[in-house]
Formats: structure tokens, C-alpha cells, sequence
């Protein structure tokens, strides 16, 4: 089975197998006759760059449903299960009036892999809504709940991606929304000016905002091949900080703590003159330099490869080290 459909990059690999799970049942059973070893997991395909085949069972997670579990005055508990569109999940909130996902409209992928790099955008992370999430263990087939405090979430991180690594498939997602007297948060700038003429802006303003200014940036998965941000943005010491500031006064920042700050990642590798770069199929997004792209038959390793020029460039010219977002396979 190729994979280039269930890839958001579009990268043509083959499975040894292929099969979709669409009950916790069938999940069960494939598990139990199944080493762990033999597995692959896959949600949305929207966070990974596969560089060959996968010599495995991909499961892929398509366990379908969303309905609120709980109602109080001004919010609700709502229940997604693994499979659910990420965007499509959103807007569904969107359309019942519960805020709080707003901000992360139009982010690839699904429920169930959201927690697992703590997906966000626009000055909001999944752990701000989030309250549990259920998943079995790959090994021993039990059930757990994972609290907020459990998950570990940090900037784009979550024990899913350390101690917990790959031992537990993510059946469903549970959100606390408010139903009244929505939040809304403008802090980002560009929401902030495209929000200016409206009097009492909604949740679904903003979402409108997130989609105008994601889409006049960010390339749309359907159309050219990418996993959003490749890289994080680097966390750098305030005395490196200081330093590049004297070489390069206008770098932007997002302070961390007194002693350590984020730089924007695009903004190193757009300086570094690969903003638009390409080599054959595979480049740095021409208006997003964090993005890398497939603009048709890149392979996972042509990817890969320029990734690693970007990260080598980046490093000569600044001294910092790029770290991959996505997870490289
Ligand atoms: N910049 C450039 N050139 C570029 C790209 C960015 O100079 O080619 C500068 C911008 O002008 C701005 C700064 O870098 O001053 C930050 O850019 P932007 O606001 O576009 O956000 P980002 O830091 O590049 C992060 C997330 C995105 C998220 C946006 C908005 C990471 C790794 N990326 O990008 O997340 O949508 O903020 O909140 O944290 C993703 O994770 O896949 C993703 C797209």
C-alpha cells in the first residue's frame, strides 16, 4: 500500500500492510495478535517525514465521534474521539458556540494526535483546553486516562514524546470550552489588525482571522506537500541572545525566562537567504522560510537532505542548532 495519501508531505512510500481502526474493539484485537515492534502508528500523517518504506503494520486511527460530556453553567466537557479531523473538530465547536479552539483553526491533523506535540498557534497550545485523554497501551492492552498534570506538556512536547514514546495509542481527547463569556485571545498581532474594525469581534471572528492569516502563509497540505513548522524555534541563552542582537539588531524574540529566549526559526533561515530555495521537488516555503515543501516527487531523504543544508547554513551563519519539529522516520 502506498502512503502517499495518508502523509500530509506526500512522501510515496510503501507499508508491508495497511489497516484502518475504527472501533477500540478491532483495535484490541490487532494488538493482542500483534508484537508492539511490528506496529506503526499513524493519526493525520500531518507531523512526520517518512524517508523509506515502512516494513510494518501501519494502524491507522480513525476512530470517529464527538458529543459533550458534560454541561455547567458557563462551559462544557466535550469528547473527541482519536480519528476526528483536527479543523473540521474545531469549527464543529465553533458552530455550537464553545470557545477556546479558535485560535488553533486550520491546524492539520487529528484529535488524537493534537496532544502529542501540544499542537499551537497564535498565542494558544492544545494543554490551555485541554482536561484527559484516554489511551491503550500498545504492550499490555490496559486503558489509561491521561490528566493534564500526567501529559507533561511543554512548548510543542508532551510525555508522548519522551518517557511514554511510542507505548500508547490515543483513543479520544477531553476538552473543557466555555459556553458563555468567551475569552478571546488577540494578543498576536496580525489577529489583533485583522480583527481592528470589528466592535465585539467572536470566537468565529477570530478563527476567520487564524484561517486568513494561516492561509496567506502557510501552503495548504492538499496543494503542496509539508508538515507545517519543520523546525522548532530555538530556545537560546539570553547572553547568545545578547550577543546576536549587537550583529543583527532588529532579530525578533519571544522572551522565556530571565535567562533564556525563543528566536523565530523562519526568520534565521529567511536571513540565512533560503527563504524560496529549491532543489528539484523539495524547498524552503517561499513566504514561510520555517516550512519545507514537497512540490511533487520529493522523496522523504530529498527532504531530509535539505533539511539538513538548512540546519548547516543556519548554524554557520547564527551558532544555533536547529532542532526538527516534525518527526523524521
Ligand atoms: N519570519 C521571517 N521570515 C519567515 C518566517 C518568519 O522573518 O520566513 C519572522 C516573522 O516576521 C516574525 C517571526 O519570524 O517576526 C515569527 O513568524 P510567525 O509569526 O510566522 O511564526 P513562527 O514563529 O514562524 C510559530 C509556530 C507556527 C504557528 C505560528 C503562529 C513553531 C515552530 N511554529 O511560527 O506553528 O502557526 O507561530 O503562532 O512554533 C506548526 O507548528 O506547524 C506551525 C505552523
Amino acid at each position: 500500500v502506498s502512503l502517499k495519501p495518508y502523509n500530509t508531505f506526500g512522501i510515496d512510500v510503501r507499508a508491508s500492510k495497511f489497516i484502518k481502526i475504527q472501533s477500540i474493539e478491532d483495535l484490541k484485537k490487532i494488538l493482542r495478535k500483534t508484537y508492539a515492534e511490528e506496529l506503526f502508528i499513524l493519526g493525520g500523517g500531518s507531523n512526520m517525514l517518512l524517508t523509506g518504506d515502512i516494513h510494518k503494520t501501519v494502524l491507522q486511527i480513525d476512530l470517529k465521534g464527538k458529543e459533550v460530556v458534560e454541561e455547567k453553567n458557563d462551559y462544557v466537557i466535550i469528547k473527541a474521539h482519536a480519528g476526528e479531523n483536527w479543523h473540521e473538530f474545531v469549527l464543529w465547536t465553533l458552530e455550537q458556540n464553545f470557545g477556546g479552539l479558535e485560535n488553533l483553526s486550520l491546524i492539520p491533523g487529528n484529535v488524537g494526535t493534537s496532544p502529542i506535540q501540544n499542537i499551537g498557534a497564535y498565542g494558544v497550545e492544545l494543554k490551555d483546553n485541554f482536561v484527559s485523554c484516554e489511551a491503550i497501551n500498545i504492550q499490555t492492552l490496559e486503558s489509561r486516562t491521561f490528566t493534564l498534570e500526567d501529559c507533561d506538556f511543554g512548548y510543542r512536547n508532551s510525555v508522548f514524546k519522551n518517557k511514554l514514546k511510542g507505548q500508547y495509542i490515543i483513543t479520544s481527547v477531553n476538552f473543557k470550552l466555555s459556553s458563555k463569556n468567551h475569552q478571546l485571545k488577540m494578543d498576536y498581532g496580525a489577529i489583533r489588525t485583522e480583527l481592528e474594525a470589528l466592535e465585539s469581534p467572536t470566537i468565529k471572528d477570530i478563527s476567520n482571522a487564524v484561517i486568513k492569516i494561516r492561509e496567506s502563509k502557510l501552503p495548504n497540505p492538499a496543494e503542496i506537500g509539508n508538515s507545517g513548522s519543520f523546525f522548532k524555534n530555538p530556545v537560546i541563552s539570553a547572553e547568545a541572545f545578547n550577543n546576536l542582537q549587537k550583529q543583527f539588531p532588529e532579530i525578533p524574540s519571544y522572551p522565556i525566562s530571565a535567562t533564556e529566549v525563543k528566536v523565530p526559526a523562519g526568520w534565521l533561515i529567511d536571513q540565512s537567504g533560503l527563504k524560496g530555495y529549491r532543489d528539484g521537488d523539495a524547498g524552503v516555503h517561499k513566504k514561510q522560510a520555517l516550512v519545507l515543501v514537497n512540490y511533487g516527487n520529493a522523496s522523504g531523504s530529498d527532504i531530509l537532505m535539505l533539511s539538513i543544508k538548512v540546519r548547516e547554513v543556519v548554524k554557520e551563519k547564527f551558532g544555533i542548532d536547529l532542532e526538527p519539529e516534525v518527526n523524521i522516520i
